[in-house]
């Protein structure tokens, strides 16, 4: 019996990303990050899981999986490797890709940027240069005018929060920057570039559905009592969360440093994307967290996911796609248990009223995780990274169950 039943017309798929899966992205600026050492390890993306040949041994496995939909990005490198030159068999590929998908009647969701920069544009100064923003929506023309016939939900950047973060003030990602001020800069450009393309987007395609993907972290205080941890976990949420969206609801920019009026930002929003997978508990001495923990350290906490997009679904009243969600976990021994509480608590938020649409495991199998290279494994199924081989994992079998009834069963 199938006890929590989804929405019909639910979407079930897996995401993932250009330059974790497909190989050989000569031109990006990771792949130049890499090559100097920065990866842990010393590891380098290389082939990462070949994709780039073999997408379509990847869609069988969509298909087993029951899914319906498909996350996927576009590699702006791949398509323009060096200013102004569009490559025209990255075009054809890519549409290749996406012809497959719809044949076998998978919803393809496209992102536009995730993470990586083409060499040229991360030389003249990356997201920190307004110049950029140019440069990205003649890109994001290039593609939509290309491939509307084929899309219908686009993604204009991935997780601009977390990337603005990770590569502007932990220093994890190029160009290794360590000051608030950048990563605000570079928010603030990517609120506009959204913006941009999100009316690109509809001139070219007047029905297509454009969002980010927007990572949410659940922040709470370390102790709830304690004034300062309450300080961090707000000040957490406001420029990790907040931030960026409210620019796309309202139109203002309203960050500590930087505050901007950007009226044409204002409803640029068709749908929300969420990327969840964790709480973070704030305070002076960051603690370890309290549940149980991923391979990443990272806490599982299943309520976060309820949390977070009943907030959001009241902040922004738009359909919310859970856009990612998963565990690295290279035994397979918490995924299938992450994977039916963070489903069962998404379902919650659907029963109070909350319009969810759609549900992309990240990933569909173990991928190049970024600074962490292969170590962190985020599969539904197992790459072997020798052979390509990839292998069923406890958890792949369960999520097609799972997207074979609409829900799950007792
Ligand atoms: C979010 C990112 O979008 C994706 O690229 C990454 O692999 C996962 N989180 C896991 O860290």
């Amino acid at each position: 019996m199938v006890k929590y039943k989804f929405p019909e017309g639910f979407l079930w798929g897996t995401a993932t990303a250009s330059h974790q899966i497909e190989g050989d992205n000569f031109y990006n600026d990771w792949w130049e990050f890499e090559k100097q050492g920065k990866v842990k390890n010393g590891q380098v993306s290389g082939k990462a899981c070949d994709s780039w040949n073999r997408y379509e041994e990847d869609f069988d496995l969509i298909e087993k999986l029951n899914n319906n939909a498909y996350r996927f990005s576009i590699e702006w490198s791949r398509i323009e490797p060096e200013e102004g030159r569009f490559d025209e068999s990255a075009l054809e590929r890519y549409r290749s890709m996406l012809i497959s998908l719809r044949r076998r009647n998978i919803e393809p969701f496209v992102t536009l940027h995730h993470f990586t920069n083409p060499l040229w544009m991360a030389k003249r100064g990356g997201w920190l240069n307004p110049d950029i923003i140019d440069y990205y929506l003649r890109y994001v023309k290039k593609i939509v005018s290309e491939f509307k016939d084929l899309v219908n939900y686009w993604m204009t950047i991935n997780e601009p929060n977390a990337y603005a973060f990770m590569a502007y003030l932990y220093g994890q990602f190029p160009p290794q920057g360590k000051s608030l001020i950048k990563m605000l800069r570079v928010l603030n450009n990517m609120a506009k570039a959204h913006a941009k393309a999100y009316e690109v987007i509809h001139q070219i395609s007047p029905d297509a559905k454009v969002s980010i993907a927007y990572n949410v972290i659940y922040f709470e205080p370390k102790n709830p009592n304690s004034f300062i941890d309450r300080k961090f976990a707000n000040f957490g949420d406001r420029i990790y969360n907040r931030v960026f969206i409210e620019t796309l609801l309202t139109g203002k920019f309203s960050s500590p440093f930087i505050k901007e009026e950007i009226p044409y930002a204002k409803n640029t929003l068709d749908y929300l994307g969420i990327n969840y997978y964790t709480r973070i508990l704030m305070g002076l001495k960051m603690g370890s967290p309290e549940g149980e923990t991923s391979d990443f350290g990272w806490e599982i906490y299943p309520e976060g996911i309820y949390k977070v997009v009943k907030r959001f679904y009241g902040l922004t009243k738009k359909p919310i796609y859970i856009t990612e969600n998963g565990i690295s976990d290279a035994k397979d021994e918490k995924r299938p248990k992450y994977l039916i509480s963070h489903l069962i608590q998404l379902h919650r938020a659907i029963e109070e009223g909350v319009d969810v649409r759609g549900y992309f495991h990240w990933s569909l199998m173990d991928n190049f995780e970024w600074a962490e290279g292969f170590l962190q494994r985020f599969g539904l199924f197992e790459t072997d990274f020798n052979t390509f081989e990839r292998k069923w994992r406890e958890s792949a079998r369960i999520y097609s169950e799972i997207a074979k009834n609409n829900g799950i069963t007792e």
